[in-house]
């Protein structure tokens, strides 16, 4: 390996060391690098969660403040990133699939630079293998430098050698990054950055560091610009959201943070993800006080057996996660709850994987993400000797999912004869003269209008309800 990469280091990354500060007038551009996208083109193609996406925005904002302007294709683009997601075997493939594909378009054009960025990149043994097999890769940096893009760019752009740059201790909290909204209606806030829950299956806490939380008014700078721009919605985005704030050691920080964020006026709230633990009631009292706090919670269930839950490092019971789930039901009219479930966490049993059917059949959720256990190399989990075949895995998986859609239909169903509230999002693809939007509920709609516009909310009588998605029609 040459002397000048830095390349990621576990051991480091496990560490939860030093205080964080926030920056706010990091970025600055030599007039070069102003000017080194001039006549030239960029494509980002993105994997993974909502952070990813939020990274994208802030990648392509530095790339424009660099004269790069958007490729309509990958083949085309002068500057090619790939901002990458590690959270599962099969995203790690996908990333190495598409890297794969690249090759020709390096043979077609020697000249294009490719850069491999986001979690994978912070894995040490994954920049090891792209950097021995994969030599159409340029440029290597991870999550901590995207603001060090302008000038491992120019690097990439005049060295002979491949750059490479991963910071394994996470940074301090740089303010005001260029971004490029990749939305007009809708936008991610970031409240805060990394986590620190170590749940034994997950590489997350590596590969965004510690958890460290954003100020409370650069968060409502950001939604008060949002709003003035014409923004109707933001997600508040973190790994973690209920532990927003302790880092700044404020006490039920999320709880006033969403409160100051609904006295924005801002149309619509989201948040994601909150977990289970220290789901506290003024958090829930909160979401139900204001309007402007959509009623829809994402909440991880990830098994229903304590002991599968007790090695996964969740920090919660069972009897502890419906005691949320019901007072969140009780508190919040018509709140709906999607959630996040494993099977196959090494040596789950039938009884531990039924105890996950029996309380998907008590919380009937609206929607869940299912998955089979993938290990990631370093974590805890990843270690266990493991008794279940694959099979075994996925027939459960198959069989857990029958219920995901059972339910939602259902859930789907209550609406039918009833009148929504849609913020439309566009005529669909197909026919213009459907529209779609989602609820407060975070229902998909697809409804009939002679015109809808973009960005405004209307009332949709539904008229029939499909397992994930609702059908309705204009109220005029
Ligand atoms: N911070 C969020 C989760 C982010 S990852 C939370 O705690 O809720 C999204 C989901 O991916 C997790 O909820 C979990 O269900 C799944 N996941 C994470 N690591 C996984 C692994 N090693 N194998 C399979 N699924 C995993
Ligand atoms: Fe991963 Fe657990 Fe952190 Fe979620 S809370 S990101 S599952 S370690
Ligand atoms: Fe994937 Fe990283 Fe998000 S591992 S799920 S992109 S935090």
């Amino acid at each position: 390996m040459k002397t000048q990469w830095k390349l990621p280091d576990t051991t480091q990354a496990k560490k939860r060391l030093g205080e964080v500060e926030v920056l706010y007038d990091q970025y600055e551009l030599t007039p070069q690098q102003k000017e080194l996208g001039m006549n030239k083109t960029y494509f980002i193609k993105t994997y993974g969660c909502q952070a990813n996406e939020r990274d994208s925005e802030t990648l392509a904002g530095i790339l424009q403040t660099m004269s790069y302007t958007p490729s309509e294709t990958i083949d085309e683009a002068d500057v090619i990133l790939l901002n990458t997601c590690s959270i599962r075997e099969n995203a790690n493939n996908k990333v190495f699939g598409e890297i794969g594909n690249l090759k020709h378009v390096k043979t077609q054009n020697p000249d294009v630079i490719i850069g491999v960025c986001g979690c994978m990149t912070q894995e040490e043994d994954l920049v090891k293998r792209i950097l021995q097999k994969h030599h159409q890769v340029d440029l290597i940096f991870g999550t901590h430098n995207i603001h060090r893009l302008p000038d491992l760019l120019h690097q990439a752009h005049f060295s002979k050698e491949r750059t490479v740059e991963v910071f394994s201790k996470e940074g301090d909290i740089i303010e005001n990054l260029p971004t490029k909204r990749f939305n007009t209606i809708k936008a991610w806030v970031n409240i805060m950055y990394g986590c620190d829950k170590f749940c034994t299956y997950c590489i997350v806490p590596f590969t965004r560091g510690k958890e460290r939380s954003r100020l409370i008014e650069d968060i409502i700078e950001e939604v008060n610009e949002l709003k003035s721009n014409g923004y109707k919605e933001v997600t508040l985005l973190g790994q973690n959201v209920n532990a927003y704030g302790k880092d700044l050691r404020l006490d039920d920080g999320f709880a006033s943070l969403l409160e100051e964020v609904a006295k924005t006026g801002i149309e619509r709230i989201r948040f994601t993800t909150s977990h289970p633990w220290n789901f506290t009631s003024k958090m829930i009292q909160t979401i139900s006080d204001y309007d402007n706090i959509m009623p829809y919670i994402h909440l991880p269930l990830q098994s229903g057996s304590n002991d599968v839950l007790r090695r996964m490092g969740r920090r919660y019971t069972i009897e502890e996660y419906m005691d949320v789930f019901n007072k969140i039901k009780a508190t919040i009219p018509r709140c709906s709850i999607s959630t996040d479930i494993i099977v196959g966490f090494p040596n789950e049993t039938d009884e531990q994987f039924q105890q996950t059917l029996d309380v998907f059949n008590e919380c009937k959720y609206d929607n869940a993400y299912t998955f089979i256990f993938s290990p990631r190399s370093g974590t805890p989990a990843a270690v266990l000797e493991d008794h279940i075949d694959m099979e075994t895995k996925r027939r459960r998986l198959q069989e857990l999912n029958e219920l995901v859609k059972k339910y939602s239909l259902e859930n789907n169903l209550k609406y039918v004869d009833e009148i929504v509230e849609v913020l439309v999002e566009g005529p669909s693809k197909k026919d213009e003269t459907v529209f779609t939007g989602y609820t407060p509920q975070q229902k998909l709609v697809n409804f009939t209008a002679h015109d809808a516009k973009e960005g405004c909310l209307v009332k949709v009588h539904i008229t029939s309800a499909k397992t994930w998605y609702l059908i309705g029609q204009l109220v005029d």
